[in-house]
């Protein structure tokens, strides 16, 4: 019998807007898929991109951050900040071997329930096509017993890359 693939996602959401958000789409009773596992944060201005490839490391098939509207951020600029640096970040990931594109940005408001249902539904099922990502996983330092054990892996998975 094959075993369906459901995807891991780890959302960052804020605290102000997007948390409250997904809050009301809870207790409004909408329907959303259980993929997701929400880390509430401030600000998106607050994530640091190490959350984000700490996130993969650890086992997500993909990732959602989500925060205020322009203008709207609590702490004034934070959710600007958050965007030029994820432009830059973006490319980095490629960069690094992350396949960027498992990456999800978006704006949903306290009082957007049905969007972020629609937004969680969309990252999810998106990813879902994709399926799953483990070449980043595989650099986890708690899979491996020695650092000999992890240089041998990364050593494996160039040649596999260099083929
Ligand atoms: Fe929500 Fe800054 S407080 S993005």
């Amino acid at each position: 019998m094959e075993v369906k693939f459901e995807p891991k996602i780890v959302a960052f959401v804020c605290n102000w807007c997007t948390y409250t958000g997904a809050d009301l789409a809870g207790t409004s009773r909408l329907k959303q898929q259980p993929n997701a596992r929400l880390i509430r944060v401030p600000c998106t201005g607050r994530i640091d991109p190490v959350f984000i490839i700490k996130a993969f490391e650890n086992g997500a098939d993909g990732v959602l951050v989500s925060g205020c509207h322009p203008g709207d951020c609590h702490y004034n600029a934070g959710n600007f900040h958050a965007r030029r640096r994820w432009i830059f970040f973006k490319s980095l990931l490629d960069f690094v071997g992350i396949d960027s594109s498992r990456l999800f940005f978006s704006w949903v408001s306290a009082s957007e329930g049905k969007k972020w249902v629609d937004v969680i539904n969309n990252v999810i099922d998106t990813v879902r096509e994709k399926g799953p990502f483990n070449a980043y996983k595989k650099f986890n330092r708690e899979n491996y017993k020695s650092d000999a054990e992890l240089v041998s892996a990364s050593k494996e998975d160039s040649k596999i890359n260099s083929e």
